[in-house]
């Protein structure tokens, strides 16, 4: 199955910013793994508040580093997956259905990243974010894939 194009000069940077996405929540879900495995803060969570931790802007302390690392991350990967959204050209009609459908996705997994922080770790919330991220990894996997094969003209 191939898609129409809409001009050469688009697809690169659909095809590099559908990349970025994925390498994003690629690393997000890595701090998340890393956070709920407990190294340095032995229960998953530590920080109770959003958005910030109690110590605010103050300097880091160790106990909350990875809860502000996957925090300022998830941010950043969330800007990126709703800018890929964006620059997918509407022509490349499969490109564009399923990164809407990764924005939409991106916007439920920080809902349910909130509500883990603030249900401090409900199981089915839990269960929840974890599913969500690995639907938004694959979501974002078909973008790639569907941005890069769309024929351009
Ligand atoms: C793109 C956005 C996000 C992705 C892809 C993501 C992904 C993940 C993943 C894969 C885990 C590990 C889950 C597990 O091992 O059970 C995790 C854990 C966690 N995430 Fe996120 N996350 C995102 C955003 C957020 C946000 C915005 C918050 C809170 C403000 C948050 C709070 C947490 C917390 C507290 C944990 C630890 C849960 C535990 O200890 O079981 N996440 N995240």
């Amino acid at each position: 199955m191939t898609q129409e194009g809409a001009g050469p000069e688009l697809k690169k940077p659909v095809v590099v910013l559908a990349f970025v996405s994925i390498g994003l929540v690629y690393s997000t879900m890595l701090v998340g793994v890393f956070l709920s495995s407990g190294p340095i803060t032995e229960n998953g969570i530590v920080c109770t508040e959003w958005p910030l931790c109690p110590n605010g802007f103050g300097p880091p302390e160790d106990r909350y580093l990875m809860e502000y690392v996957h925090r300022l991350i998830a941010a950043i990967t969330a800007a990126v997956v709703y800018a890929t959204a964006v620059i997918v050209p509407s022509r490349a009609r499969l490109a564009k259905k399923v990164a809407l459908i990764a924005a939409g996705l991106v916007s439920l997994q920080m809902l349910l990243g909130l509500l883990t922080v603030l249900t401090i770790l409900e199981p089915l919330v839990v269960a929840s974010h974890l599913s969500t991220g690995i639907s938004l990894f694959a979501f974002g996997l078909l973008t790639f894939w569907w941005a890069g094969v769309w024929k351009m003209r």
